[in-house]
């Protein structure tokens, strides 16, 4: 019996191939364990509803809170069921407060831990994912990693390289296998553009929304941007009352080249990323969706976990001040198109079942 804990929107495209692959080997017991970090149904149950999950075999409903409230709750919680029925291993995935949280539940009661994209790090602990990616890395028995990079900042924090295994990217499991859905989708079909062109835009990072002057500034930039490119822009809950809170709402709901919506579900969303000129964001993985995608990205950040992204990729930081410039640049690069990187093949959950095999045989 193995646990696959997820707990937020970005787990569920990691956690759908892995939990796939376990299910059709005849040794393997997957239980898939939902802590509910988030909790609306196109932040969560979508995902699991478009990757045929199935419902989770433990709902642990711990809602939003303050990081030290929400890990605090995640970690009595996850640690009763583990005292209940204990798995042969827990893998926990990616830089959340779930990852953390349950690492350190079944780490303290002897169970052994994975952790599925290990090793990433933006060397920035302002960033609350990257103090969730030591302490998980630290704490587990196995370390899967995505790209060369991730095994050279375990090495490099002392972690024994006989810990770490070069498994690929799951993510992109989950975007080879679910490629005829989305080229599929009408969603791109289906909006009435002003422009000939247009950018997909996510921000939820909080340096970037909670930030006043910077969300301020965000928004003239992307007002700017509007004039020559259309916008679509699904918001992100947090995002949605901080625009909100600034009373800029009506603005940009007044701007017929920018498309606000809700979160939108996988199929669409990566409809969108695929037909764009280019992505505005602040998130992790669609860096990389976006590199093999071959869809110029534009990260506004200054550091990514994900340099593969930058220097085999389709990635380049910006700033709100460079968004401009940066946005001029990428019109003119010819370097676009399907990007190959090593292990990045939709293969990744295959490995991660031969690594799990002889992790727990020995
Ligand atoms: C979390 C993760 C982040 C990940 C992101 C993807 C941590 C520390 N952060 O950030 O790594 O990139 O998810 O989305 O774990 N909310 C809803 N409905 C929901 C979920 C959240 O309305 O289903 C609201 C919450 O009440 C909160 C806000 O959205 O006000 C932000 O949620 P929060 O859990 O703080 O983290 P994210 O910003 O989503």
């Amino acid at each position: 019996m193995i646990h696959i804990v997820v707990g937020a929107r970005p787990n569920q495209m990691k956690a759908a191939p892995l939990l796939r692959a376990l299910r059709e080997h005849p040794d393997f017991e997957p239980i898939l364990v939902d802590t509910g970090q988030h909790y609306d149904h196109e932040m969560a149950g979508v995902f699991m509803q478009q990757f045929g999950m199935g419902e989770p075999d433990y709902s642990l409903e711990v809602g939003s809170g303050t990081h030290g409230a929400q890990t605090a709750k995640i970690l009595e919680k996850y640690e009763s069921l583990l005292l209940r029925k204990r798995p042969a291993a827990t893998i926990v995935i990616g830089d959340i407060n779930s990852t953390v949280a349950c690492a350190l539940a079944a780490s303290k009661i002897g169970i052994p831990v994975i952790h599925l994209e290990a090793g990433l790090r933006s060397k920035d602990r302002g960033m609350p994912e990257e103090l969730n990616r030591i302490v998980t890395d630290h704490l587990s028995d196995l370390l899967w990693t995505p790209s060369p990079d991730g095994d050279e900042n375990l090495l490099q924090s002392g972690i024994e390289e006989s810990k770490i295994v070069r498994v690929g990217n799951i993510m992109i499991d989950t975007l080879v296998a679910m490629k005829p859905e989305v080229e599929k989708s009408l969603f791109t079909k289906n909006i009435p553009f002003q422009n000939n062109k247009f950018a997909m835009v996510t921000l939820h990072r909080p340096s970037n929304v909670d930030v006043e002057v910077t969300l301020t500034k965000l928004l003239d930039e992307l007002l700017i941007v509007s004039k020559t490119m259309d916008i679509i822009w699904p918001l992100h809950p947090r995002t949605k009352s901080r625009i909100e809170s600034l009373g800029r709402m009506n603005e940009l709901l007044d701007n017929a080249a920018i498309h606000l919506m809700g979160p939108l579900g996988y199929i669409d969303f990566m409809n969108g990323i695929m037909h764009s000129a280019c992505v505005i964001t602040d998130s992790g993985g669609i860096q990389e969706e976006t590199t093999w995608l071959g869809v110029p990205c534009i990260t506004l950040r200054p550091n990514t976990e994900r340099p593969i992204t930058i220097t085999e990729g389709t990635n380049i930081l910006a700033t709100p001040e460079t968004l401009q410039s940066e946005l001029q640049r990428i019109q003119k690069r010819v370097d676009t198109g399907h990007k190959t990187i090593e292990y990045w093949d939709g293969k990744t959950a295959q490995r991660c079942v031969k690594s799990l095999e002889l992790f727990l045989k020995r």
